[in-house]
């Protein structure tokens, strides 16, 4: 079973939609969430659903070995970044070179990078008259939205399109691609 750990920071929707495709899978397992919001609303998705989490502080996650102890407590093998806002530190990066997924809302290498998130993303895209956005699927390393890409789909902007309706449109490409684009990662990673 390939164990495969959560961190997010937010209102969790990949977070809900990573959870429910693998609830059932015979070879990838959610193992546990690991949040840096205590009040956020991911970790009630996470109660919901049965899954057990971990909260942690600047100080347990860049001047202790705490969450590096939970996630090799918890036995994970992958780790998945969803919607989660501060920078992998070196030990973490390091024993999972490699193995750390995330997801940015919109098309790398444009529009990414340190305090690129959220509607600040959208809001830029719309700015800069680009008629598409979309998003991208990488591997993480040392630097902010920086590592191998591994997929990237893409939607339409409009003349007419805000950020929250951006955001819509980034949200349900997210729902529909990450999840299978994990599993093929993962599973082409343990085919080697
Ligand atoms: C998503 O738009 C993702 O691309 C970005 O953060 C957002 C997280 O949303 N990294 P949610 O918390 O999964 O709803």
């Amino acid at each position: 079973m390939i164990k495969l750990a959560i961190f997010a920071s937010g209102n969790g929707s990949n977070f809900q939609a990573i959870a429910e495709y693998f609830a059932k899978h015979p070879s990838i397992q959610i193992s546990h969430l690991f949040c840096n919001k205590p009040d956020a609303y991911v970790i009630k998705r996470a109660q919901n659903l049965g899954i057990a989490y971990t909260a942690f502080n600047k100080t347990e996650f860049y001047s202790s070995d705490y969450v590096l102890n939970q996630l090799h407590q918890t036995k994970t093998d992958w780790i998945v970044l969803a919607g989660f806002l501060w920078l992998i530190p070196q030990p973490i990066i390091e024993v999972f070179r490699d193995k750390i997924i995330n997801i940015h809302p919109a098309l790398l290498p444009a529009f990414g990078g340190k305090g690129m998130y959220g509607h600040k993303v959208h809001e830029a895209v719309i700015a800069s008259g680009n008629t598409k956005s979309g998003i991208t699927i990488h591997l993480v390393d040392e630097v902010y939205d920086n590592g191998k890409t591994l997929f990237q789909a893409t939607c339409p902007v409009l003349p007419t399109d805000t950020a929250e309706s951006l955001a819509e449109k980034i949200h349900k490409l997210e729902h529909t691609h990450f999840p299978a684009a994990i599993e093929r990662t993962l599973l082409a990673s343990v085919s080697k």
